[in-house]
Order: C-alpha cells, then sequence, then structure tokens
C-alpha cells in the first residue's frame, strides 16, 4: 500500500486499442467514437451511410484522433463479416465494440406489419447479433481481453409511448443478448455490456417514420432531472464500460435517462 493517488487519467486510457462504432456517421454513434477517440483509441467509424461516416471520421482525425470510416450494413452477414476483419487487418486488431447502429421507426401495434417487424428484427437486433459474434470470433482468436458495449432503450424494460412495440421488442432482445454474451464470454474476459439511454434528440429521432407524437407525451417526454439527454450523456456511459477501469463489470445495463424509469 503507497500513498500515491489512483491514475484516473490512466483507468480511462485506451491509447493503443481498436474501437469499432456502428451507426457513427451521426447521432449517438458519432459522439461515442469522438468520446472513445479522445480517450486514445483508433476508432472504425462503420456505417450504411458512407459520405456520413468519411465526414464523422475526418472530423476525428481534425480534432487530434484517429478515425477510419468502414462500409458496414448490419443486417446482412457478409458486410458484418468483412467490415469487421477489415478493421482487424488494416488496424492491427479489435478491443472495443459499440453496437450502436439502429433505426427507430414506430408504428402502433394493430397497424403493425410483418414487413417493419422484419426491418426492425434485421437492423436492430440481427445486425448486432453478427457484431458481437465476429467480434468475439475475433478477440477470442487474438487472444484480447475486450469489451463489447450494446446500445439498448429505456424502452426495453418499461413502455414509454404508444408506437414502440416492435422497436422495443428489439432492444429487449439486445438485452438477452447481452446477458448471454457476458456468460459465455466471460471465461475468456471479454466483457458484455449495455447503456439503455433514455429520450435523447439526435438527427435519427427526429426522421424516425411513424405517427405523429403529441403534445402532451412530448411534455411526459421531460424526465425529472429537468432535460432531454445527449448524446454525451450516453458517450460518457460508453467511455466507463470501454475503460480500463470497468474491466471486472459484466453483464450489466446502465440506464441513462434523467430518471424516467424513475418516476
Ligand atoms: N435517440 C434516442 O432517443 C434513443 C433512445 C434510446 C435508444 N436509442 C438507440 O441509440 C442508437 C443510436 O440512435 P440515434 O438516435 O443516434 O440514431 P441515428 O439515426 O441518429 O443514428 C443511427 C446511425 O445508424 C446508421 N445505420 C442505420 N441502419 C444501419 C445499418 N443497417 N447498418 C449500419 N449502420 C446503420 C445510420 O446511418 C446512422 O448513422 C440506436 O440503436 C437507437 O435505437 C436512441
Amino acid at each position: 500500500m503507497t500513498n500515491e493517488l489512483p491514475r484516473i487519467d490512466k483507468l480511462y486510457d485506451l491509447s493503443g486499442q481498436v474501437a469499432i462504432v456502428t451507426g457513427a456517421a451521426e447521432g449517438m454513434g458519432r459522439e461515442i467514437a469522438r468520446y472513445l477517440a479522445a480517450a486514445g483509441a483508433d476508432v472504425a467509424v462503420a456505417d450504411i451511410n458512407r459520405p456520413g461516416a468519411e465526414q464523422a471520421a475526418a472530423e476525428i482525425n481534425e480534432g487530434g484522433g484517429r478515425g477510419r470510416a468502414y462500409d458496414l450494413d448490419q443486417s446482412k452477414e457478409d458486410s458484418v463479416v468483412d467490415m469487421v476483419s477489415a478493421v482487424r487487418r488494416d488496424m492491427g486488431g479489435l478491443h472495443i465494440l459499440v453496437n450502436n447502429a439502429g433505426i427507430q421507426d414506430r408504428e402502433v401495434l394493430e397497424n403493425t406489419s410483418v414487413a417493419l417487424w422484419d426491418k426492425l428484427q434485421a437492423v436492430n437486433l440481427r445486425g448486432p447479433f453478427l457484431c458481437v459474434r465476429e467480434a468475439a470470433r475475433v478477440m477470442r482468436a487474438d487472444g484480447t481481453r475486450g469489451r463489447i458495449i450494446n446500445i439498448s432503450s429505456m424502452g426495453s424494460l418499461h413502455p414509454i409511448f404508444e408506437g414502440l412495440v416492435a422497436y422495443n421488442a428489439t432492444k429487449a432482445g439486445i438485452n438477452a443478448l447481452t446477458r448471454n454474451a457476458a456468460f459465455e464470454l466471460a471465461a475468456d474476459g471479454i466483457t458484455v455490456n449495455a447503456v439503455l439511454p433514455g429520450a435523447t434528440p439526435t438527427e435519427g429521432q427526429a426522421r424516425a417514420p411513424g405517427p405523429p407524437v403529441d403534445e402532451e407525451t412530448i411534455r411526459h417526454m421531460m424526465p425529472p432531472l429537468g432535460r432531454a439527454g445527449t448524446p454525451g450523456d450516453i458517450a460518457n456511459a460508453v467511455l466507463f464500460f470501454a475503460a480500463p477501469g470497468a474491466s471486472h463489470v459484466t453483464a450489466q445495463f446502465l440506464v441513462v435517462d434523467g430518471g424516467h424509469l424513475n418516476r
């Protein structure tokens, strides 16, 4: 025991680590990529929106970090396999995967078509499953005690407003994916955790197809802490799980919702 204080900077130092952030062309993903880069990680910005991914990576590089854009349609197995192996080849390994990409299409239960259900399942659940599987294969093969962080939603635990049956079913699947993958990968020192955002205004959320949300619902969305969430609030929670100081934390859900679910 010495009197030396813990080095907080070391507990959050990601130097020499390679991170993939899916859906990092905009919204929360872009901010998560910026936070990981600020902590020293080399970041693969993987997105279906190639120009957006290029721009997000360029902004990281201009800010003094290291970012690189990759094509990804996570609903397609080949695309996930190709992206993960390209990152490993180009960047020299894989230490952190943030499964952030998702779509937020809404529809009330009775109008939810099989096509909408299947689209949400393919992008929001099959995609993250494929990314976890491919990352686990690489991390295990390389002996990397890696970190996987899945972006779920507070709505996976409790209904928030109408129109989110199919979407929240995918996010509940993310929670089960998180805990089961954490169980299977623990022996290799790989942690798997989830961040569950509350309402966080982003480009994608504003654009999401679905019935209009009425004024009363919007008022109800203001959480007890008195402001909406920001992408930075979510990125900070992701950084906690990714950082060296969290090496003994796995299979956990961190709800970042300003107290919304606690009313
Ligand atoms: N914004 C919120 O209030 C909120 C709340 C809870 C959970 N979430 C979840 O957080 C994550 C990010 O949300 P956001 O609001 O930043 O969304 P966003 O739409 O702003 O960003 C999502 C990104 O994912 C990309 N993407 C979409 N489909 C893809 C695919 N098939 N393959 C690869 N990339 C794809 C998009 O191009 C975009 O860059 C999502 O998983 C979302 O479900 C958001």
